[in-house]
C-alpha cells in the first residue's frame, strides 16, 4: 500500500540520517507542504466517501508515527552536538601557559633613578623643568653671550615663537634662583631631556638626558664640589673605576671642570666607544659664575654655589658597556629585554 511505503522510505531514510542538518532535510522532504504526505491528502478529494475517512486516518497515522520520530532523533542529536561543541570549547586547565612579552624599565630610566637615589640621599631636592624652554632661560641667564655658537640655529632646535628645546638642564638654574628671590640656599637636581642638532653616532645622539645639580650658600667651595662628585662616581660605577678631572670652561662656571670616567669596553686602552682616549666624559661642572648669580638674583659678594650636569645616557653606557647611546632609545625588544630587573 502506497502509505505504507512512503512511511517505510521516510523511516528508513531518517533512520540512516547522521546529525540534526541531515535529520531537518528528511523533515523536509516528507513532511513538507510539497512532501509526499501532503500529496496523498490531495488524493483524498477523489476517493468515494466510504473511503475517505479510513484513508485520512491512515495517512494522519503513518505522518504522524514519522514526525514523532523524526522530532525524537533530532532533539536527540541536536542535544550531542551542543554537547560536543562546549567539549570542543573546554579550557585544559592543567596545560602550560604562553607566556606574554613583558615590558621592562629601560636602562636610562633604571640609571636615572640610581642618579636620583645618591643624591637625595645626600639632602639634594628633586626639581623638574620643562623640555620647551625660553632662551633667556636656556642661554642669557646662564651668561651665555649672543654669539655663542651653542645659540646657533644648526645646533640648537628653535621652536616658532619663543620656544626652544632645552638644550641642557642647567635652564633650571635660573628658574630657581629666581623663585627663591635671592634669598636662602639652594641644594638641588634637575633630571629632564635635552636636544641638540647633534649628528648620532655610537656616542651622540640629539635627544639625551641630563641631570643638572645645583648648590648656592654662602661660602660654598669648590673643594666641596669635588667631594660630592667623587662619591656620586664611586657609588655609581664602584671604588675601582678611575675618574679624573679635567679643567674646562663653561660660560655659567668659573672655574669650570670636565669629569671622566675610564672606559668601560677597553679599561683605558682605548677603543671605538672611547675614541680610543680611555676616558668618556660624564659630566660637567663648576663653580657658579657671578654673574649667573647676579642676573637671577642672588648677591655674589653673599653667596657662592656649584652646579653640575651629569649625563645619564653616558652613565648608562658606562654601567652597562652599552656599545651603542642609540640602542637606548630604538626600543629594540632584545634589548630591553636584558635589563629585565630582579623581582
Ligand atoms: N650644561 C653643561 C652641558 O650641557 C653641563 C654643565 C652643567 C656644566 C652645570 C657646568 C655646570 O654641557
Amino acid at each position: 500500500m502506497e502509505i505504507e511505503k512512503i512511511k517505510a522510505a521516510a523511516l528508513k531514510e531518517l533512520a540512516e540520517a547522521a546529525g540534526s542538518k541531515a535529520i531537518i532535510e528528511v523533515r523536509n522532504k516528507y513532511l513538507s507542504k510539497k512532501g509526499p504526505f501532503a500529496a496523498l491528502y490531495h488524493e483524498l478529494g477523489k476517493l468515494p466517501i466510504e473511503e475517505k475517512g479510513p484513508f485520512g486516518k491512515a495517512v494522519n497515522d503513518a505522518r504522524n508515527e514519522v514526525s514523532l520520530a523524526l522530532e525524537a532523533k533530532l532533539k536527540e542529536a541536536e542535544a550531542n552536538e551542543e554537547r560536543e561543541r562546549l567539549l570542543g570549547e573546554r579550557i585544559d586547565v592543567t596545560l602550560p601557559g604562553t607566556s606574554l612579552y613583558e615590558g621592562h624599565t629601560n636602562p636610562f630610566y633604571l640609571i636615572l633613578d640610581e642618579i636620583v637615589d645618591i643624591f637625595v640621599s645626600m639632602g639634594y631636592d628633586v626639581v623638574e623643568g620643562e623640555d620647551v624652554e625660553t632662551v633667556p632661560y636656556n642661554f642669557s641667564l646662564l651668561n651665555i653671550p649672543e654669539e655663542h655658537p651653542s645659540r646657533d640655529p644648526s645646533d640648537t632646535f628653535y621652536l616658532p615663537g619663543e620656544g626652544v628645546l632645552r638644550t641642557q638642564t642647567s635652564a633650571a638654574q635660573g628658574h630657581e634662583m629666581q623663585r627663591r628671590e635671592g634669598k636662602g640656599a639652594i641644594k638641588l637636581i634637575s633630571p629632564g631631556k635635552c636636544y641638540r642638532r647633534d649628528e648620532d653616532d655610537l656616542t651622540h645622539s640629539h635627544q639625551f638626558g641630563q641631570v643638572e645639580g645645583l648648590v648656592v650658600d654662602k661660602g660654598v667651595s669648590l673643594a666641596e664640589l669635588k667631594g660630592t662628585l667623587e662619591i656620586f662616581v664611586k657609588k655609581m660605577f664602584g671604588e675601582k673605576r678611575e675618574i679624573r678631572f679635567r679643567s674646562s670652561y663653561f660660560p655659567f662656571t668659573e672655574p669650570s671642570v670636565e669629569v671622566d670616567v675610564s672606559c668601560a669596553s677597553c679599561h683605558g686602552k682605548g677603543c671605538s666607544m672611547c675614541k680610543g682616549t680611555g676616558w668618556i666624559e660624564i659630566l660637567g661642572a663648576g663653580e657658579v659664575h657671578p654673574n649667573v648669580l647676579r642676573m637671577n638674583g642672588y648677591d655674589p659678594s653673599i653667596y657662592s654655589g656649584f652646579a653640575f650636569g651629569v649625563g645619564i645616557d653616558r652613565v648608562a653606557i658606562l654601567r652597562y658597556g652599552i656599545d651603542d647611546i642609540r640602542r637606548i632609545y630604538t626600543n629594540d625588544k632584545r634589548f630591553l629585554s636584558a635589563f629585565k630587573e630582579e623581582k
